[in-house]
């Protein structure tokens, strides 16, 4: 079985390039050898490698930027996913692709399900929903995870820069009214790579599913704990947890709309892979140890 994954230097996509193995071959592919902003570099990439599975942890991520560059994220987040999903109907391919929080807008006031209806408030959060509309339209084998507040210690990410910011400024202030479950791409690669095992096995239907950590936090929540647990790792900085200030989101106006709820519940994919997704603590704190104990100062 060869895999083909899209997106490999991502904060997802590096950790699939290790998950993904035991499944037999991949064939992983970043910007710099298929662009899929380019009409037809899908396709042609699909018919070389001819995969039985396609992993997309490629798309178009600059939220705030997507609202002055809708065309671009669409192109990567929608027109690409349906070459993608195009190519595993015909062929009888399993598609896993991932979406996010930004579908919803974040007025439920608990956690969202995967039958919620979507309502996207960015130009990120719409173009996304199309990649999702594609692959259903196309009927193809798939799963959807839609996940969300993604980090890891290779990326850029809300977690290194409060980092780099706590050691700059004598001052900080986060958001506090946006709550959601930050959620690492080690956690989403290791589930994917279940997932599939799963599928195979005929133990998982395909679907939309949602795939966080368990809990919920704010970004202000989510900073304090990083910068505190960075600070008994001997790392050196400025301000401690409780000198960052919670701030609204009226506060810090951003060109995107962000959801004040993103939370999203998981229990359907736990049920179906019998699995227990950590809380959102656990693997923030095992990325923390991991940048801060290599390089204490
Ligand atoms: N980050 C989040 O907080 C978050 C939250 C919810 C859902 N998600 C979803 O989770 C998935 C993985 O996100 P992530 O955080 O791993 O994203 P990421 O770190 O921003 O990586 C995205 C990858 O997409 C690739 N890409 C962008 N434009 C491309 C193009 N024109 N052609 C080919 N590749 C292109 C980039 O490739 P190069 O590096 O090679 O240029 C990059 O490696 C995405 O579907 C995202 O929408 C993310």
């Amino acid at each position: 079985m060869t895999t083909l994954l899209f997106g490999k230097n991502g904060q997802v996509g590096t950790e699939l390039q290790r998950t993904l193995l035991p499944h037999g071959p991949v064939v992983a592919k970043g910007s710099e050898s298929v662009d899929l902003a380019q009409r037809n570099a899908v396709s042609e990439c699909l018919e070389a490698v001819r995969p039985d599975v396609i992993v997309n942890a490629a798309a178009y991520t600059a939220v705030d930027k997507a609202e002055s560059e809708e065309e671009l994220a669409r192109a990567i987040n929608a027109d690409a996913v349906r070459a993608m999903a195009d190519y595993a109907a015909r062929n009888d391919a399993l598609l896993i692709h991932y979406s996010t929080d930004y579908v919803f807008d974040g007025d439920k006031d608990g956690a969202y399900l995967p039958d919620d209806s979507p309502n996207p408030q960015s130009a990120y959060g719409r173009t996304k929903l199309e990649g999702e509309e594609a692959i259903l339209g196309s009927g193809c084998n798939h799963l959807v995870f839609r996940t969300s507040w993604v980090y890891s210690a290779n990326g850029h990410n809300f977690i290194k820069t409060m980092l780099r910011l706590a050691a700059e400024r004598d001052e900080l202030k986060v958001v506090a009214d946006q709550v959601g479950a930050p959620t690492s791409a080690e956690l989403i690669a290791d589930v994917t790579s279940i997932a599939l095992a799963g599928y195979r096995k005929g133990h998982l239907p395909i679907g939309t599913y949602h795939l966080t950590a368990n809990g919920a936090t704010s970004w202000h929540g989510l900073a304090c704990r990083a910068i505190d647990r960075a600070i008994d790792n001997g790392r050196k900085l400025k301000l401690r947890g409780a000198d960052v200030q919670a701030i609204g989101t009226d506060d810090f106006p951003t060109p995107a709309a962000r959801p004040s709820n993103s939370r999203m519940d998981s229990s359907s994919l736990e049920q179906a892979l019998s699995l227990e997704l950590p809380d959102w603590t656990i693997h923030v704190d095992r990325m923390i140890d991991q940048i801060t104990k290599a390089n204490a100062s």
